[in-house]
């Protein structure tokens, strides 16, 4: 990771290097933080974040299922935002907000701990490489299956839940592939252990729904809208695993990942193996409106104001 020079942390722009937090912070403890993921890029109208508010405004949510007060509102958290890239210097990041159960009180009830909430922003390129990008991933399903609602919120963005994907992860990458396709508790396929997941049959394009214990990406939504845009029939049902074998495209979504093809699924090669036409016309267009180059999703886009841009060298 590169370290830019400074972080956002309750209210004060810190140095990077400062931006501590105690060893007892609740949230090392029992995974009380609920955080989101969200991209500045370096675009046609200047640096901007994709979809500033559905992010923020997700992160509010994923706050409230966990009985989280939130300390600073949408408005808020999204100037401190433009104003931290701008200060950074950066045209192009990733960017972290996190709100978690903070230090002062241990135990499970997290109820009287503070809530401390931090912003940190980095230059981090694709998290599935380039390469993946371009002519696709590796998969396997896993062994894990993604958490339940019974159990957990999967509708949340919450740090505890990410041990269900950092096992996921862990297994995958040790048997020699990119990514992890995780099963949700009836079998049926969920998501990626980042990223959403879409399977193309004879044109049309199928992807689990909201209830199917799927994390409802902001990349997701913006991919069935582009989707249907270019005139594509997009179907929310359950998939079998088998189904992913027999797609004629397998391609996932997430703010780290994008969009990325993906070729193979446990050793079965997905179409001939490289991207297919649908994936190829949908990833174009989402490229198109992240880089500002598609007036139709300019506001999709939040831009760097011009004064914090100036400070961008
Ligand atoms: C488990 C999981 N599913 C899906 C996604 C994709 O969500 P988004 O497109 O909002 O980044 C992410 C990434 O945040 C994730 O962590």
């Amino acid at each position: 990771m590169k370290p830019a020079d400074l972080i956002w942390m309750n209210g004060e722009f810190v140095a990077w290097e400062d931006a501590k937090v105690h060893v007892l912070t609740h949230a090392l403890h029992y995974g009380t933080g609920v955080f989101e993921g969200m991209r500045c890029y370096d675009s046609e109208i200047g640096p901007a974040v994709f979809r500033h508010r559905d992010h923020l405004t997700r992160l509010g949510r994923s706050a409230e299922l966990y009985y989280m007060p939130t300390p600073y509102d949408v408005e808020t958290l999204r100037a401190a935002t433009l104003e931290l890239i701008g200060r950074n210097g950066l045209r192009s990041c990733y960017v972290r907000p996190i709100m978690f159960r903070g230090y002062g009180q241990m135990g499970l009830n997290p109820l009287d701990a503070p809530v401390d909430v931090s912003i940190a922003v980095w230059e981090w390129g694709a998290y599935l490489g380039d390469e993946g990008k371009q002519t696709g991933i590796r998969t396997k399903v896993s062994s894990w299956r993604r958490i339940s609602p019974q159990s957990l919120i999967p509708a949340a963005k919450a740090s505890g839940q990410y041990l269900n994907s950092v096992l996921a992860k862990i297994e995958s990458t040790k048997a020699g592939y990119e990514e992890a396709i995780l099963l949700d508790d009836h079998g049926h396929v969920c998501e990626g252990s980042g990223e959403n997941i879409f399977v193309v049959w004879e044109g049309r394009i199928i992807t689990p729904p909201p209830a199917a214990s799927i994390l409802d990406g902001i990349t997701r939504k913006s991919a069935i809208q582009i989707a249907t845009d270019l005139g594509f029939e997009v179907i929310e049902r359950d998939i079998a695993r088998a189904e992913l074998y027999t797609a004629d495209e397998v391609y996932m979504t997430g703010t780290a990942a994008e969009l990325v093809p993906v070729r193979e699924v446990d050793d079965h090669t997905i179409g001939d193996g490289t991207p297919g036409e649908v994936t190829r016309a949908v990833q174009s267009a989402f490229e198109d409106a992240l880089h500002g180059r598609s007036e139709r999703y300019r506001e999709w886009l939040d831009p760097v104001p011009t004064r914090a841009a100036a400070k961008v060298a």
